[in-house]
């Protein structure tokens, strides 16, 4: 059987740096507030003319590069998103278009929000088990910055997401102590309305009026915080668990993990209950805020270009989010 690894990874975020201080001119909050709740000191903003895709593009071309391959050796695209250029069709196929336009690969796109590059791996990471593609390409990408809602009313939201993209090149090993080890993915829909955004929504007869264009809090982003904060470390506990399981490991075991990035807190609850050192991690949120599907391929990135990924180490990936869905991903590093 056919194992695959991380062959490269690229990321790409926008050059507008928006700090806690500039929010504080937009809406009621404070530095100290955003700080001391989630960790967050700054995030990037995209501008206009940016596009979920071609952020998308800007991480790939750094993750194929990083992985010593070009467009064309691209099998197939997985695009992670919640924020994608058109409502439909996907953004990977505008990511097709402009990275590899002369080879027609096929372009999945994910809609798992915070969990969709975990989802997104293990479906690389299948199709190359059974030989079916043999470089295939994975991206998170969002632009959240332009539908957030900056004013007072929607703080408790728009503080805590920024913009960014990261990608990695996913391809076969012979090595069989290596690659992806478990991949353990859930969902539990009852608590889909804790984190969403409703609107357009296909359940509404007709879909939009013209009077819908008053903007009202349906079109932005919603969340009961702490109901989602205390799922999110529950989830990512459990499923670290059932991944070692899976796997014939225990959490102690790990040498690095890359956690979403949601909140600081978090993450440090999750480790501190796993009982794995706090420095076996790196956290990325303090520069970035939550990129939803970005923060991952983010993550694997820094933490690679930073020299923490190291050769035959056990590396735990796992994020929960809107759904609620969260998963993990096992990898013995290479
Ligand atoms: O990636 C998807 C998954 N997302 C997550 O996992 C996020 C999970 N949730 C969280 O990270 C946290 O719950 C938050 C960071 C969202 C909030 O932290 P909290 O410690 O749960 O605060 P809270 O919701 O209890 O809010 C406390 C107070 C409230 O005021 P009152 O009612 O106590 O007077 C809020 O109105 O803080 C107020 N508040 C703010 N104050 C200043 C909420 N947002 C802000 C703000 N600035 N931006």
């Amino acid at each position: 059987m056919l194992k695959s690894r991380i062959s490269g990874a690229g990321m790409f975020v926008p050059p507008k740096v928006v700090k806690n201080t500039d929010l504080e001119k937009l809406m009621e909050t404070s530095d100290e507030w955003i700080q001391q709740r989630s960790g967050i000191q700054e995030r990037r903003w995209a501008e206009p003319g940016m596009t979920t895709s071609g952020m998308g593009l800007e991480a790939s071309k750094a993750a194929l590069n990083d992985a010593g391959k070009k467009p064309d050796d691209i099998d197939a695209i997985i695009f992670a998103t919640l924020s994608p250029d058109m409502n439909f069709p996907g953004s990977g196929v505008l990511l097709q278009k402009n990275l590899c336009p002369q080879k027609m690969v096929p372009a999945l796109d994910v809609r798992n929000q915070c969990s969709g590059f975990l989802y997104s791996l293990s479906i690389a990471d299948a199709w190359i088990r059974t030989g079916m593609y043999k470089c295939v390409l994975v991206v998170g990408s969002e632009i959240h910055s332009n539908g957030l809602d900056i004013s007072t009313e929607g703080r408790d939201v728009s503080v805590l997401f920024g913009d960014g993209a990261g990608a990695v090149v996913v391809e076969p090993t012979s090595d069989v102590n290596a690659g992806f080890l478990a991949h353990n993915l859930h969902s539990e829909g009852e608590h889909a309305e804790r984190l969403c955004i409703l609107r357009p929504s296909s359940s509404d007869f007709p879909r939009l009026t013209k009077g819908d264009m008053k903007i009202d809090r349906t079109f932005f982003a919603q969340m009961d915080g702490k109901f989602v904060f205390k799922n999110a470390v529950t989830r990512m506990c459990e499923v670290i668990h059932e991944a070692c399981k899976d796997a014939g490991v225990k959490p102690q075991d790990i040498d690095f993990v890359i956690a979403h990035q949601a909140n600081m807190r978090i993450n440090q609850m999750v480790l501190q209950q796993l009982e794995i050192p706090q420095d076996k991690t790196l956290n990325t949120i303090q520069k970035y805020g939550n990129t939803t599907a970005a923060t991952i391929p983010i993550g694997i990135t820094e933490a690679k270009r930073q020299g923490l990924l190291k050769k035959g180490q056990l590396v735990a990936m796992v994020g929960f989010g809107s759904g609620f869905t969260w998963g993990a991903n096992l990898m013995r590093w290479s």
